[in-house]
């Protein structure tokens, strides 16, 4: 850890820096979040996920998350009570699928409260790492709640030929409005749209992209899920079915192909890190994708996804938390996917 800054009266960014060792590891996209570990009196840690604001083109090794409190949120305020310069935490490698396939194209972004977050840093990436066009709608309920209002300035400062900004008070104009929303996106109709913040914010903003005749492979809403296991707890292995039997994988992992004994009923991630490889994860539960590998022979069964849509499926992209093998051989690939 090495900084923490007071955005607003009740949110923080927290500066992690990363040990040498593991650098590697937490190489990230702009928009991509990372879990981290609470401590927490009644049940020993939480875990929570944030998104970065930082760019990895601008940012180095230092990845920053926004975190602002949420009323009875325990773990939000924890961090903003609790983080101190110096302080150690454990955190998983970064994942998650909001992220551009392409910087070099048009964008307009659309974002509410907190959802500023893994905006920013899309914003930053779009900016220094590309050449298109980048258009942001930022809304907040009041002056006060406007999260890295310094930064925005600075960036729409330094691109003014590249980059606008409509700054949308909820305390001046009310909540935003579909045309609000439909004059930026009607200018923008080639662009790639991408969208954090309330749901109903995200579901105006999707709406209007749709009529805007917005193509929906280029509508892009950020979906955090709560956790409900626990993702830092490796120790135990889930069994999913009652499927005996060992199946044979071999996997590309960080440059490396193993081949691992697969008993049947439990989970491809889980079998990794009982045998101390370094395969990614997060939630551990199909919502989050940090675990996507790609199927390259053989089969598998999905036990839960709740975030890969069906292009990722027939593209071969598979949950490693959720993979339970249906053939004897299974070879899949986590590296360039
Ligand atoms: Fe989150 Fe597998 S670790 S979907």
């Amino acid at each position: 850890m090495t900084d923490v800054v007071q955005e607003t009266i009740d949110s923080v960014t927290i500066a992690f820096d990363i040990p040498d060792e593991i650098v590697e590891d937490f190489k990230y996209a702009p928009g991509q979040f990372v879990t981290v570990k609470i401590p927490s009196e009644q049940t020993g840690h939480v875990a929570r996920c944030y998104s970065l604001s930082s760019s990895p083109y601008v940012d180095d090794f230092r990845l920053e998350i926004g975190v602002k409190r949420t009323r009875d949120g325990y773990a939000s305020n924890w961090l903003c009570d609790n983080v101190t310069v110096g302080m150690e935490m454990t955190v998983l490698a970064p994942s998650g699928q909001f992220t551009a396939k392409n910087l070099d194209v048009d964008m307009a972004f659309f974002a509410g409260g907190s959802g500023i977050t893994p905006v920013l840093s899309l914003v930053k990436s779009a900016l220094i790492a590309g050449g298109g066009e980048v258009v942001l709608f930022y809304a907040n309920r009041d002056i006060e709640s406007v999260m890295y209002g310094g930064q925005l300035e600075q960036i729409a400062a330094e691109f003014p030929e590249r980059f606008s900004m409509v700054n949308w008070l909820e305390s001046e104009r009310g909540i935003p409005t579909a045309q609000a929303v439909t004059e930026i996106l009607s200018d923008h109709k080639g662009t790639e749209v991408f969208m954090c913040g309330p749901a109903p914010f995200m579901d105006l903003v999707e709406r209007a992209a749709v009529e805007c005749g917005v193509n929906h492979a280029n509508v892009h809403r950020e979906v955090f899920q709560s956790l409900s296991g626990d993702p830092f707890d490796t120790a135990t292995l889930r069994r999913l079915s009652d499927d005996e039997g060992i199946a044979t994988a071999t996997v590309y992992l960080n440059g490396d192909c193993i081949t691992v004994e697969w008993p049947r009923n439990t989970p491809l991630l889980d079998v990794l890190l009982s045998q101390g490889h370094n395969a990614p994860y997060s939630c551990r539960e199909g919502a989050c994708s940090a675990c996507v590998c790609r199927l390259v022979d053989g089969d598998v069964d999905m036990v839960q996804n709740n975030i890969l849509v069906e292009e990722d499926v027939q593209d071969g992209e598979r949950l490693a938390c959720q993979a339970l093998p249906l053939t004897d051989a299974v070879t899949v690939s986590f590296d360039a996917l």
